[in-house]
């Protein structure tokens, strides 16, 4: 036992089941020389939250006053909506300071992202919503505080409360007056800091975590790696398919994330100002962390059920296959996903050419070209209809933990 490392020791206990995951990462040594800020310092983004915002929905949940405040964001939806009068004037000045772009946000390159995600949409989808949503259960840290806050116990809810973000983010105006994205993130980033002040009130939250306040710089930035970097990697992957994405679009593609990025409270010397940059974060902060726990393989097997309740066109095994084949089978193993040596078999071979004949590279459409459209439009409904409910499931300041 002594020749195994402290790493190998914990992951594979974790694989078994017999020990905890460590959560603790390895001391920061990214330089922000390659950030927005492009200054030369190391700060410890795990230490580093939002001191903002968090004092000030602390005193809104001590004071009772969340309720109502979020009854007022039922008019406070678009970019350009004026802040509801009648809020704490604490928030009110808050909002008036945060609630935008920041001042090095460019609009060509916003507007050529939109586009890019118009033409990408079909992708977006699966890799977004298989992908990383699927990634979120294996980060240890994320897993455990969405299954011990309070959207954990309805996570139909929750995803459509997460689809809001992401239905939010694409529209060509999303970053406009008559979009929702700066809005919609302005509430995520209270909502982080409420869950900053509720969760280490909760006792079952304390005793799995080894970090005293969830949602640090950090954790947001390794959360950034599974959704935007993913995708940015992804979608190079599939240009061997015939997927065409040119240099300004990939460009485009990383500044919605860094404005986004920055609109969830995180310092611009913490956001990578490259996709080199990016990717070399992503390898440092995101890559070792991944592991399974028990709370993420439960939240994993909600959330493909949730898309599996669609009527999508396939078979469990299939999507089970498809998360795996897009993500690893080491992550599918640890998820305990099931085999369907069948359906690995039809994506191997028929992904390439579904993206072949998409991108008018082949004439000859494939056998299973149906398979995949039905599954992906499938999983653009229910990503459309919002978690299916109809409408726009707005997001709410939560005032509690975990029921139970
Ligand atoms: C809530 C997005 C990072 C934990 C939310 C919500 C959104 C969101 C849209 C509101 C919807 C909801 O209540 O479910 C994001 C994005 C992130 C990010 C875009 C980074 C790019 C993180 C990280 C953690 C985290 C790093 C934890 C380590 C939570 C929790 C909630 C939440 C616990 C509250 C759920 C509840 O209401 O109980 N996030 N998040 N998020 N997020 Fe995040």
């Amino acid at each position: 036992m002594e020749n195994l490392s402290r790493r190998s020791v914990l992951t594979l206990g974790a694989a078994l089941g017999l020990v905890a995951v460590t959560e603790t990462p390895k001391a920061w040594a990214w330089s922000s020389a390659n950030s927005i800020a492009g200054t030369n310092t190391v700060t410890d983004p795990w230490d580093v939250w939002d001191d903002d915002t968090d004092p000030l929905v602390a005193a809104l949940l001590d004071n009772g006053q969340v309720p109502a405040v979020n009854a007022a964001f039922n008019s406070f939806i678009r970019n350009g909506d004026p802040v509801p009068s009648g809020l704490p004037p604490a928030l009110t000045t808050y909002l008036n300071r945060f609630n935008k772009l920041p001042s090095w946000a460019d609009q060509a390159k916003l507007d050529r992202a939109a586009q890019f995600n118009k033409r990408m949409s079909m992708y977006l989808f699966l890799l977004y919503g298989l992908g990383s949503g699927i990634m979120s259960t294996v980060i240890p840290r994320e897993a455990r505080n969405v299954y011990w806050s309070e959207g954990g116990a309805d996570m139909k809810a929750r995803a459509a409360k997460t689809f809001t973000y992401g239905y939010d983010m694409n529209p060509v105006d999303a970053f406009k007056p008559t979009g929702k994205f700066i809005t919609t993130s302005t509430k995520t980033r209270l909502t982080h800091a409420a869950v900053r002040h509720l969760l280490p009130q909760s006792a079952a939250w304390r005793g799995v975590t080894d970090h005293p306040i969830p949602i640090s710089n950090g954790d947001i930035l390794i959360t950034f790696h599974s959704l935007g970097t993913y995708v940015h990697r992804k979608l190079v992957e599939w240009r061997r398919y015939g997927l065409r994405i040119s240099a300004a679009e990939e460009e485009a593609y990383l500044h919605m994330w860094q404005v986004a990025l920055h609109l969830l409270g995180v310092r611009d010397e913490f956001i990578p100002a490259t996709w080199a940059a990016a990717y070399e974060q992503s390898e440092y902060a995101l890559t070792p962390l991944l592991a399974p726990t028990r709370e993420g393989i439960d939240l994993a097997d909600i959330l493909l059920n949730l898309t599996s309740s669609v009527d999508l066109g396939i078979t469990k095994g299939f999507q089970r296959e498809f998360a795996r084949y897009l993500l690893s089978d080491e992550i599918g193993n640890w998820l305990k996903l099931p085999r369907d040596f069948i359906s690995r078999g039809v994506i191997e071979a028929g992904w390439p050419t579904y993206i072949m004949f998409r991108e008018g590279l082949s004439p000859i459409m494939p056998d299973t070209f149906s398979m995949f459209d039905r599954f992906i439009r499938g999983l653009a409904m229910l990503f459309l209809n919002n978690g299916t409910s109809p409408s726009h499931t707005p997001i709410t300041i939560p005032t509690q933990n975990r029921p139970g």
